[in-house]
């Protein structure tokens, strides 16, 4: 769940929508002039492009592993040309690994060490890397949203604002993103996470662990740390979600690219009832209901792709079932900020605000 024209993203869902949108523009304005004096051919041309958007949803309905495509957009690889090895050219004080998550999938993480620990990093091999886990600031596993790779600007942006608030950040690509290998599925996404995790537990000694998920990436978060409370007893240390939905179907429902086709009444059967048939639930609003740890849940007014009454229906949800209400907070950001869908982590407050939540100094 991309905005339109994040600065230097491209490609993303918003523009599929607008291509749809110019469509229709064309569509109604082709009767009157067609008839004096547009050639046939031209009129194919565009009636094409127009049978072909109304055959989408059909499409969908055969088959719904299409909609997996539209949903992980992980074949949009921006930014273009990276070297995933070395994340230093983007952002200080990061090294670039690997970890194999399950037998065949192998993912690419970057770990941006806390600020205050630059100088001693620098020229530092992975090790250095590792044992620095331990050393008592948070750790926080991100869990970025759909389309791109670790390498997009607001994800480095994000490394770069809480690297200097003293966090260490690993920011992993999905299966099937980026230079990971395998192929995106919901499921998948909470193994590569779960085996994350345990892999930093294995080095981060009394350090508290944090999932931060944003956007697509929210579900995630949740699906992980559910998961972890339902087969093992252990809950994460908290989790932060920025820009979230309740769960994909509704998601679907509020998105831009989605406008032009909930006016048809097949809307619901065509495309939201397909989201399960391609096995997609993120279900954020049934797992928070299972978690205990403290969760934050932040949302621009301004948000242009997931509304933030979707992250204030979460909030709602997420208070009644925990037993101590003080654990769920939500915070908004005014619409005169221009944080939209990408941009949380571009404020200066969120650190200290986060740092207040999580009750450090
Ligand atoms: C890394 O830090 C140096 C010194 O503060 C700065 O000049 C440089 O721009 C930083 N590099 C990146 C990629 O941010
Ligand atoms: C972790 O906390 C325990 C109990 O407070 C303490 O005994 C131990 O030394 C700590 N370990 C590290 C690595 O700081």
């Amino acid at each position: 769940m991309r905005r339109r024209g994040g600065d230097g993203d491209s490609g993303d869902s918003g523009d599929i929508g607008d291509i749809g949108r110019a469509e229709r523009r064309h569509g109604t304005a082709r009767h009157g002039r067609a008839r004096r004096w547009w050639p046939p051919w031209l009129r194919s041309l565009l009636l094409a492009p127009l049978l072909s958007c109304a055959a989408v949803p059909f499409l969908i309905r055969l088959f719904p592993s299409l909609l997996t495509k539209f949903v992980y957009l992980n074949f949009l690889a921006f930014p273009f040309f990276v070297d995933f090895r070395r994340p230093e050219l983007l952002v200080n004080n990061t090294i670039n690994l690997y970890l194999t998550t399950e037998p065949g999938v192998t993912v690419g993480i970057w770990h941006t060490v806390p600020s205050s620990k630059g100088a001693e990093a620098q020229g530092k091999e992975q090790r250095w890397y590792e044992e620095a886990l331990a050393d008592a600031h948070p750790v926080i596993i991100y869990l970025h949203g759909n389309g791109g790779t670790r390498a997009a600007s607001h994800r480095v942006q994000f490394l770069k604002t809480m690297g200097a608030a003293d966090f260490h950040i690993l920011a992993l690509d999905y299966r099937g993103y980026g230079d990971s290998t395998g192929r995106p599925s919901e499921s998948g996404f909470t193994t590569d996470v779960l085996a994350l995790y345990d892999w930093v537990k294995a080095r981060s000694g009394n350090s508290s662990v944090l999932f931060w998920g944003h956007s697509l990436g929210t579900g995630i978060a949740t699906n992980a740390a559910r998961k972890l409370q339902e087969e093992r007893g252990v809950q994460v240390d908290a989790v932060v979600l920025e820009s979230p939905y309740t769960n994909i179907r509704d998601a679907a429902a509020n998105i831009p690219i989605t406008k032009i086709y909930r006016q048809f009444p097949g809307f619901e059967y065509l495309i939201l009832d397909s989201m399960a048939r391609a096995g997609m639930f993120f279900s954020s609003d049934e797992n928070v209901k299972v978690l205990d740890c403290p969760l934050l849940i932040l949302h621009a007014e301004d948000d242009g792709v997931l509304p933030p009454k979707l992250g204030h229906k979460l909030y709602e949800t997420a208070l009644k079932a925990y037993k101590d209400k003080s654990k769920v907070k939500f915070v908004t950001f005014p619409q005169k900020l221009g944080l939209g869908h990408d941009y949380i982590s571009f404020n200066p407050e969120l650190p200290a605000l986060v740092k207040d939540f999580l009750n450090m100094k």
